[in-house]
């Protein structure tokens, strides 16, 4: 399996006593994003958008034909492993992605377990360094208007609120976003 970046570092910093390495997801890893996706959603999501639309959310998105759609589709997915070859969490990026009118960062989540060390700023650096690696600029992302965390994860990251988009999934469920934007000044 081909690996993004540096192939592996410790980071003495986080006090992680173990080695993490950031790969693409090749077709037969699908199952496990699949598995992956799903528990952390199920831990993430409910306090924000409600069991039912998490449930319809992980269905429509992280099903085997969904995901296998996406990548056909340019959807590059990245695993994020530690030590133990177990995954710890998944991103996405993307050079064209519909739902952003551009290129950027279309998935971002790691294992509550794993969270507040250092390892998702990781795991975005490798997503942005990929999409930086093909040109394509400016990076943009969507993020729940009430996922707090995330939106001062990318604040810190540089990003900025772009505008409020309100749309639905599946004509049914309201996301309530914000478009966010690399404005340049760095992480
Ligand atoms: C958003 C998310 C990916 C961030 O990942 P994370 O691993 O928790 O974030 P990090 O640990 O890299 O950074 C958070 C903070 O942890 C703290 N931290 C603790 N130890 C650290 C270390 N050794 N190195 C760096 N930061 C450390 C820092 O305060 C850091 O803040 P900083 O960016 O100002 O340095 C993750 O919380 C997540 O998956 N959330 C749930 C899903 C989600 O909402 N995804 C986004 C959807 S749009």
């Amino acid at each position: 399996m081909p690996e993004i970046g540096p192939s592996r570092s410790r980071d003495a910093g986080a006090g992680l006593a173990q080695e993490f390495r950031i790969r693409q997801v090749e077709s037969e890893d699908i199952p496990l994003v699949t598995a992956l996706a799903g528990h952390i959603w199920r831990r993430h999501y409910p306090s924000i958008i409600g069991v039912e639309q998490t449930e319809a959310m992980l269905a429509g998105l992280y099903a085997l034909d969904a995901l296998a759609r996406q990548m056909a589709a340019g959807q590059h997915y990245l695993l994020m492993e530690d030590g133990h070859q177990q995954a710890v969490g998944f991103g996405a990026w993307s050079r064209y992605d519909p739902g952003l009118g551009g290129p950027g960062v279309t998935r971002l989540y790691l294992d509550p377990a794993w969270q507040g060390r250092g390892l998702g700023r990781r795991l975005f650096q490798a997503l942005r360094d990929a999409l930086s690696a093909t040109g394509a600029a400016p990076v943009r992302l969507r993020v729940n208007r009430r996922n707090v965390q995330a939106i001062n994860f990318y604040f810190r990251h540089g990003f900025v609120i772009e505008r409020a988009l309100d749309e639905y999934y599946d004509q049914r469920w309201l996301l309530d976003d914000f478009l966010m934007i690399d404005d340049g000044s760095g992480s």
